[in-house]
């Protein structure tokens, strides 16, 4: 399954095979996992199957996180995009079956304004082409720039609960409240 966005600095299209060494250098990045488990990934076998679990979203939900490319290097400067999640494996915040909004970039690429100019294109197809009716967001408190992007591009804050002994922020932005 294809995708192709456009921004003014980024392409987010899907994430392929051939994106392995791109998607190694991202998870296995200690500074990324600060406030996600904290369990980097070990080799480019993780990597790979983390790109084929994302693959297989893509075939059977339609939906998936799209890979973010620099236009100016054409580098792969990480994740951006939303999530179809599903079942009880996938539960947050007492809510099943939910699409989310996600970015995890490179750390030589944060503080460019990437997470906010991907998320605020990822926004638009959820709610224009694939006419989700909400879109949800969660992060950790302690994450402040995830919060800060969450709330940059829209969503509002709701309650926050706890995952795995962690407090997190959840955050919604209905359709009918997006733009406005
Ligand atoms: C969270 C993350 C995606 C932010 O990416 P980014 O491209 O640096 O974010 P942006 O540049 O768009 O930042 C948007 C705003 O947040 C602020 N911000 C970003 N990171 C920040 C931090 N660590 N501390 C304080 N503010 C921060 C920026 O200053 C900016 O604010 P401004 O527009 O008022 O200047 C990136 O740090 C990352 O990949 N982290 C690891 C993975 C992760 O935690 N993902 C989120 C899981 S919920």
């Amino acid at each position: 399954m294809q995708f192709y966005l456009e921004t003014n600095r980024l392409i987010l299209r899907e994430i392929r095979e051939t994106d392995i060494d791109g998607m190694f250098e991202l998870d296995s990045n200690d500074k990324v996992h600060q406030y996600l488990g904290k369990h980097p990934i070990k080799n480019k076998k993780e990597a790979l199957e983390n790109i084929l679990f994302i693959g297989r979203q893509y075939k059977e939900l339609g939906i998936g996180r799209f890979a973010v490319i620099e236009k100016s290097s054409g580098d792969f400067v990480g994740w951006s995009g939303l999530k179809f999640n599903i079942g009880e494996k996938e539960a947050l915040n007492d809510f099943q079956n939910f699409v989310d909004i996600g970015f995890r970039l490179i750390p030589k690429y944060w503080g460019k304004g990437y997470a906010t100019e991907s998320s605020v294109a990822t926004l638009q197809y959820g709610f224009n082409t694939m006419n989700y009716p909400i879109i949800f967001g969660a992060a950790d408190v302690e994450n402040i720039g995830s919060n800060t992007v969450l709330q940059k591009i829209g969503l509002r804050f709701i309650n926050t609960f706890y995952f795995k002994q962690t407090e997190c922020n959840w955050y919604e932005l209905k359709k009918e409240d997006y733009g406005k």
